[in-house]
């Protein structure tokens, strides 16, 4: 089991929103910032905005789409989504240092129009029925031992025909993890799940699975280019997610790459809707 308070507590380092505005400063960026630019501290989960590219697209979404963004995390896919497509997104996040620093990045952007970050949990949105065409959820539910309740909110505010897609780090290998990992220090912040636990959770809330994808190959190429270029440059570039994960960073990366290569976890996509 995960609690909210053991799962914000692991994201939240104090400080955030600085180290970032000091690394934007040390790369030349000014306002209105470049969500390109931004995309390398902005972007929580493997594969950062080269996950998130392709993965949107298959959310169709455009100027009419008001969607939601499940743990939004730093905001970095809502405005990615805002931008791109002209939709309204909704962001949602249990760790109020993240939404704060997200809602002051997201007026840094000029994207205060179409982007919303509220805190709370995606277990208790507080969002009308019918309320959304399009959800995504993006490294959250590792988090969440409450998959049922994470699909049955999720099918409560999209309306009928609504699509909900899931990007997640799943379990594969019955092998116990090796922490600390991204999104837990230890397990008691771990809620990993296998896809099958997903499929049901979103078959019971009324989804139909339209398609599942394992990134692990993407992964894998992701990682090894991201060592060489941090070797190479004989260290990390002032922007990048190091500024969110804190000291822990190097570890926590290398047992992720391990945990993926010994068949433990993968990262999975599914895109699910509600019938019309
Ligand atoms: C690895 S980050 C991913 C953030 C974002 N989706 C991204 O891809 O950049 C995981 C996020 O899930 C959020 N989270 C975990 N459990 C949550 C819950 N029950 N409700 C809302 N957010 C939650 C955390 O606060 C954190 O911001």
């Amino acid at each position: 089991m995960t609690d909210a308070n053991t799962v914000a507590q692991h994201y939240s380092k104090g400080g955030l929103l600085d180290r970032i505005k000091a690394g934007l400063a040390a790369m030349g960026a000014s306002e209105p910032l470049d969500i390109e630019i931004l995309a390398a501290a902005d972007e929580f989960h493997i594969g950062g905005r080269r996950a998130t590219v392709p993965f949107m697209k298959q959310l169709a979404m455009n100027s009419d789409s008001r969607v939601l963004d499940l743990g939004s995390g730093l905001g970095g896919p809502a405005r990615f989504a805002a931008k791109t497509t002209g939709a309204h997104v909704t962001g949602i996040d249990l760790t109020a240092e993240f939404v704060a620093a997200g809602q002051a990045l997201t007026e840094m952007s000029r994207l205060s129009d179409l982007v919303d970050l509220v805190e709370g949990s995606v277990l208790k949105l507080p969002f009308a029925d019918n309320s959304f065409d399009a959800a995504y959820m993006i490294h959250v539910g590792m988090n969440i031992a409450d998959k049922a309740g994470i699909a049955n909110e999720a099918a409560r505010v999209l309306r009928p025909g609504g699509v909900f897609a899931i990007y997640d780090v799943m379990q594969v290998g019955d092998d116990d993890l090796i922490f600390p990992v991204p999104w837990a220090s230890n397990p008691s912040a771990n809620a990993l799940d296998k896809p099958s636990v997903y499929r049901d959770a979103l078959a019971e809330a009324g989804f139909i699975l339209e398609a599942e994808q394992d990134r692990t190959g993407f992964a894998r190429d992701f990682f090894a280019a991201l060592t060489a270029n941090q070797t190479a440059a004989g260290g990390p570039p002032p922007l990048g997610l190091h500024l969110v994960m804190g000291a822990e960073t190097k570890t926590m990366v290398a047992n992720m790459v391990q945990n993926i290569a010994d068949g433990r976890i993968a990262p999975i996509e599914m895109f699910a809707r509600l019938p019309d």
